[in-house]
């Protein structure tokens, strides 16, 4: 009768053990479960926000250059358009003076001719440097040789091109933003890099297009804060992420610049 009751006991004990150890079991899981999700989440929301900041940066960067952009263009206005019409206007109203001699005539007709000239070739040029033609009336292949051989003659550099891609002339408006990330990449070259090399070319990729930029300038060391990125770095990256492609940006010093990117 004893023995009965103390293995009883013992059952009860034992059933009440492992109940308790799995209770605790249980709520050590449920509270390692919640504060790992809870972790997860930080991370996530962590993510996010310096995704977001990023984002903040590229736009700022993107109204930066827009306002720089809106101030050159109407430098170029007043400075090359606005002060040659100005003399225009002057002398055409020179023109009304009674008694004018023959001299004075031609020689208000000769200024009028010569800054009209002016006036037009700086149209032109602010036309151009806005959207260059070539680019919207041949693609992208005829913008880039261009744009490379124009560097080559105005800059005493050697720029070779290579293509491998035919383009989609429907494309010009992603096409713009490839042709403005290598003006900029040629310009940083000669103003940073003072390289006297530089390559460009356009490879198949599956569906989309490798594109890769070299220069056999200085360099720089891409840890170096100094060295941090400026509006037309950021530019780039907004660009790449406008045209939904990725962006691989290598460089050391004395070694160049070695930039790949897909679009
Ligand atoms: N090809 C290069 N060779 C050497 N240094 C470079 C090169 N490209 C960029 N850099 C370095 O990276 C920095 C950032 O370049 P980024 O184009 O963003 O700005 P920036 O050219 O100084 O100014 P911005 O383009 O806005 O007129 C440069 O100041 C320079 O130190
Ligand atoms: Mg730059």
């Amino acid at each position: 009768m004893e023995t009965t009751s103390i293995s009883e006991k013992e059952i009860v004990l034992v059933i009440l053990y492992t109940s308790f150890f799995f209770i605790i079991l249980a709520v050590v899981l449920i509270v390692f479960f919640f504060f790992s999700r809870k972790k997860i989440i930080q991370k996530e929301i962590e993510k996010k926000d310096s995704e977001i900041t990023h984002q903040k940066e590229l736009l700022k960067a993107v109204i930066e250059t827009q306002e720089a952009e809106r101030k050159r263009i109407a430098q170029d206005l007043h400075d090359d358009i606005s002060s040659k019409l100005n003399v225009v206007a002057l002398n055409a109203h020179l023109l009304t003076t009674p008694n004018l001699s023959a001299n004075e005539l031609q020689e208000i007709k000769a200024n009028v001719i010569a800054l009209t000239g002016k006036a037009l070739e700086n149209s032109r040029k602010i036309a151009h440097d806005l959207l260059p033609p070539v680019l919207e009336k041949f693609g992208l292949d005829a913008g880039v040789e261009e744009l490379c051989m124009e560097f080559s003659s105005a800059k005493g550099v050697t720029v070779s091109y290579i293509n491998e891609v035919t383009f989609d002339d429907a494309d010009t408006r992603r096409h713009l933003h490839v042709f403005r990330i290598l003006q900029e990449l040629l310009n940083n070259s000669i103003r940073h890099g003072k390289a006297t090399k530089m390559t460009v070319s356009f490879i198949p990729n599956g569906e989309y297009t490798k594109c890769l930029y070299t220069d056999n300038g200085v360099g720089f060391d891409e840890t170096n804060c100094a060295h941090q990125k400026g509006l037309g770095l950021k530019n780039i990256e907004s660009r790449i992420s406008f045209l939904k492609g990725s962006l691989s940006f290598q460089s050391k010093v004395n070694k160049g610049v070695n930039v790949e990117f897909i679009f």
